[in-house]
């Protein structure tokens, strides 16, 4: 006689971090659809070619990276969960990695013409660097066989780092007053990307402290070796897009200190010496995860709002690690 099947229960939280989590993610919830992209059609004609080609490809490569966790990532995390309601939160996230990944074509229809549109995605579907970073992350979270923590280590790697190079380019502008309401999903992208890497870091830390200390040691030698490869194509990646305008440094400052964060979220030592204090101070200000206040009845302001929320700390994380869920 096969198990009974169990109903998902609410009201008995085995960890109190997949509730806050749902709670957070549910309250931060946003459409592409209500972010009035047209009132940076005036800006977007004042830029030249290449800062124009730039902003389209970087959009390609981000809609690229989040088909791969909508597509594949949380189908992958979902295979090894720890309780039923961590299935209900990665759930969310699957969603939300859709409206990312539809977001970059609700600005490409604003910004873009029909023929750029279609070039911006043969190059996305076919760029080597780019489709370096799909598939060495997707054959992870598709091969059945893999340890499911090096699973989450890649989901981190993705989220938390490689989207950050193509970040960049919306979150420059805003710094400079350009592009306001593109960057404003940028924004609300990040928002998202910030709270997924720290709830799938979580998950990969309570699942490592079970390993043995060989174990944990093999475990944190191959992510180091993965993330420098990750880093190695990261390199040429950047050099590709950003040579033409002349960022490319600054560009992998900002990558190098995202993959800190990222080692961060898994328990890990930094592995790079850059901090927030390397990176162009414009584009650090537009990386805080708080969103302009938006009125989307009347289509005011840029931001966007539905709920109060503000951003993850991780003494919220650690708040909520030491509380017993019993409680
Ligand atoms: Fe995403
Ligand atoms: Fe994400």
């Amino acid at each position: 006689m096969s198990n009974n099947y169990k109903a998902i229960n609410w009201n008995k939280i085995d960890d109190a971090i997949d509730k806050a989590t749902w709670e957070k993610l549910t309250e931060q919830f946003w459409l592409d659809t209500r972010i009035p992209v047209s009132n940076d059609l005036k800006d977007w004609h004042q830029l030249d070619d290449d800062h124009k080609y730039l902003v389209g490809h970087v959009f390609g490569g981000l809609t690229l990276l989040d088909t791969v966790q909508s597509q594949d990532g949380m189908a992958s995390l979902r295979r090894h969960v720890r309780t039923q309601h961590e299935t209900a939160v990665l759930n969310n996230i699957q969603f939300m990695e859709s409206v990312h990944a539809k977001s970059y074509s609700t600005i490409f229809s604003t910004l873009n013409t029909p023929d750029e549109i279609d070039e911006i995605f043969q190059w996305s579907d076919s760029e080597e660097f780019l489709q370096n970073k799909a598939k060495w992350i997707s054959d992870i979270y598709n091969d059945t066989a893999e340890d499911p923590l090096k699973q989450k280590v890649a989901n981190v790697f993705l989220e938390t780092c490689l989207f950050y190079s193509g970040f960049y380019t919306p979150l420059y502008y805003l710094g400079h007053n350009q592009l306001p309401n593109t960057a404003e999903i940028i924004k609300l992208i990040l928002r998202d990307e910030s709270v997924h890497g720290t709830y799938i870091g979580y998950k990969f830390q309570l699942g490592l402290k079970e390993r043995g200390e060989n174990e944990q040691q093999q475990m944190k030698d191959w992510l180091y070796d993965f993330l420098m490869k990750l880093y190695e194509n990261e390199e040429k990646y950047t050099h590709l897009l950003y040579d033409p305008v002349g960022w490319t440094e600054d560009v992998l400052t900002f990558v190098r200190y995202n993959a800190n964060k990222a080692l961060m979220n898994l328990g890990q030592d930094p592995l790079f010496p850059d901090t927030a204090e390397d990176v162009e101070p414009t584009v650090i200000n537009g990386i805080s995860t708080t969103t302009s206040n938006h009125d989307f009845f009347s289509q005011v302001g840029n931001g966007y709002r539905l709920g109060e929320v503000e951003a993850m700390t991780n003494e919220d994380y650690e708040k909520w690690a030491n509380d017993d869920p019993e409680k």
